[in-house]
């Protein structure tokens, strides 16, 4: 199969101010050194990997005192150039939210300042069809209607069961139109049973490749870039026809976030 690429807006945060201070998830160690250099180092490959895929790549000034904020992801959730704002769950994050929407509202976009808890596209990815909303650690299910109401789009309620995975993009990616890969183990039963009818021709991915956040991925159709690691899922990418790229964020992975954890997608009006 012959995949085709299609050039994406994404924005960014280098990780200036990047360390393990706190734990939110079960990744994070304050105990364990983390060479922010070397995360900058690594965010930047990152960065300058996707200007040569042909990427336009906006970046927000990363804020002292907030180390998450590169994962950009997390900022907002942005659709027909409309952007729903993030309402974090943990207080260590609240001032993201505002940070966030504050840099979408100066580039001239239409913003909605959530009532409810949602962890931007941590917890919210875009399909063709559907918007799959992620729960059970974070986002929650008053903030996926906040989310259906203002972006117009179907939610489609998941629950996430194991810790380890705590946002929806830990667990699932969406390759394509319609098109995603997942680990089943992170979805309850009924969540399983949901995408198995969504998309019973998903890429099933092994709990090994998903505790390297191998489903932490940017897919622009045809290139995947994932977690170097992240072998196995590269294996079936490649049967399948994308162009797995790996890449080594292991600074960042300290934080329980990789490749789409730093990326946020601006879908713009068309
Ligand atoms: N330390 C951050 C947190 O726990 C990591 C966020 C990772 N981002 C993501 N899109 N999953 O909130």
């Amino acid at each position: 199969m012959t995949r085709t690429a299609r050039p994406r807006r994404f924005l960014m945060c280098r990780p200036t101010h990047f360390e393990v201070s706190y734990a939110i998830n079960p990744w994070m160690d304050p105990a364990k050194p983390v060479d922010t250099g070397l995360a900058v180092l690594q965010w930047e490959r990152l960065y300058e990997l996707y200007a040569e895929l042909g990427h336009r790549v906006d970046l927000i000034d990363p804020l002292p005192g907030l180390p998450d904020m590169v994962y950009a992801a997390n900022g907002a959730t942005v659709v027909d150039g409309r952007v729903l704002g993030a309402r974090f769950r943990n207080a260590e994050r609240a001032a993201e939210g505002p940070a966030y929407l504050e840099w979408f509202r100066a580039n001239g976009f239409v913003t909605h300042d959530p009532v409810h808890v949602n962890e931007g596209e941590g917890d919210l990815l875009l399909t063709g069809s559907w918007l799959l909303a992620g729960r059970g650690f974070r986002s929650v299910s008053a903030g996926h209607a906040e989310a259906q109401e203002f972006l117009g789009r179907p939610v489609i309620g998941l629950d996430l069961v194991d810790p380890r995975f705590y946002h929806l993009d830990t667990a699932l990616s969406v390759l394509d139109t319609d098109e995603v890969m997942y680990y089943p183990g992170a979805f309850s039963a009924g969540s399983r049973a949901v995408l198995r009818r969504l998309f019973p021709d998903a890429v099933l991915v092994a709990e090994a490749d998903a505790e390297v956040f191998g489903l932490n991925v940017m897919s622009d159709g045809r290139n995947v870039v994932l977690p170097e690691a992240a072998t196995g899922v590269a294996a079936r990418l490649r049967e399948r026809g994308f162009r797995p790229i790996g890449m080594d964020l292991s600074e960042l992975f300290k934080g329980g976030g990789s490749v789409k954890c730093c990326t946020l997608e601006i879908r713009e009006a068309v």
